[in-house]
């Protein structure tokens, strides 16, 4: 399934105060924002980052289209610095992440995303080792527990940990839907909800250290700033959306962001009805105090 940007018009009313401003979009993965982007504002330019080789498959593809107007770096946006510093950008005008994985790496069931992936793998970055395959069969449960716990709010995580580690005495769980299989074995469905949905967060989150990424960002993003510049993030659950409320907090009092979302802002029915995965999308922005 295509990617269908998230809240397109909400974040560029917040992402853009200079027309024809130099804009890092972290997250380019579809596509989907920074076409959007370069289309209402004709000026503007863009250094686009992603980690997955498939986006950078896309970026290629759309190449011809975007011009001189784009920068395609693979690399994780927690190097933001360095890799801006190494295509010799020092500071821009504002900083766009849409957290979590593509519609496109989800629906391919070749990377393990969804419940019904033919392998365990869930890495975005396939450069990296750690893949889900080896953690549900290789780590203790008392790790299992903590991650799923932590990373997933899992309040079942030491029942689900207790039945993966008796699942390996019969053999390596090598798909996702056999892990789902064993997930339902101690948890039943409640509503529309798959009762697998948090333990496959958590692991998702815990291969690709989601949350430590989000931080660095976070915390060097003021840095690579003009005066004006705006950060703005796309988040899909309660532990990103605290991280960023708690560093715009703790930066707005060190005056060096003025927060402009008072409120988080969500999607509008229309939109949510058009493409589902917004219900839960929540953008929090904060611009650069001049100083
Ligand atoms: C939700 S999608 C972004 C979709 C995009 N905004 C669009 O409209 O097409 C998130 C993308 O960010 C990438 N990503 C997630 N964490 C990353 C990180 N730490 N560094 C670089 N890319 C990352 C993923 O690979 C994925 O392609």
């Amino acid at each position: 399934m295509r990617h269908i940007p998230v809240m397109p018009l909400e974040t560029l009313q917040y992402l853009i105060n200079k027309p024809d401003g130099l804009y890092v979009d972290c997250t380019f993965g579809d596509g989907g924002h920074t076409s959007y982007l370069l289309d209402k504002f004709k000026d503007v330019k863009i250094v686009a980052f992603d980690w997955d080789e498939d986006s950078l498959k896309r970026f290629v593809e759309k190449e011809k289209e975007f011009g001189e107007r784009v920068i395609f770096v693979r690399n994780n946006f927690k190097n933001i610095k360095e890799a801006l510093s190494n295509v010799n950008v020092n500071s821009v005008d504002g900083i766009l992440a849409d957290i979590g994985v593509s519609s496109k790496q989800f629906d391919d069931l070749d990377r393990g995303f969804s419940f019904n992936s033919n392998i365990l793998d869930m890495r975005m970055d396939r450069r990296n080792n750690l893949t889900a395959k080896e953690v549900v069969n290789s780590y203790s449960y008392e790790d299992l527990a903590d991650i799923f716990y932590k990373y997933g709010e899992e309040y079942k995580s030491r029942q689900i940990a207790s039945a993966i580690l008796l699942r390996r005495k019969r053999g390596i769980i090598n798909t996702a839907s056999e892990l789902q299989t064993v997930i339902c074995s101690v948890k039943r469905r409640e509503g529309k909800v798959s009762p697998a949905t948090k333990v496959f967060q958590a692991l998702r989150i815990f291969i690709n250290d989601e949350l430590k990424n989000l931080e660095t960002l976070l915390r060097v993003a003021p840095e690579l700033l003009n005066a004006g510049g705006r950060t703005v993030i796309i988040s899909f659950h309660s532990l990103e959306d605290r991280i960023v409320k708690l560093n715009f907090k703790q930066n707005s009092e060190c005056g060096i962001y003025k927060i402009l979302t008072k409120k988080v802002v969500t999607a509008l029915k229309e939109e949510v009805k058009i493409n589902p995965r917004s219900r839960s999308a929540k953008i929090r922005a904060a611009e650069k105090i001049s100083v």
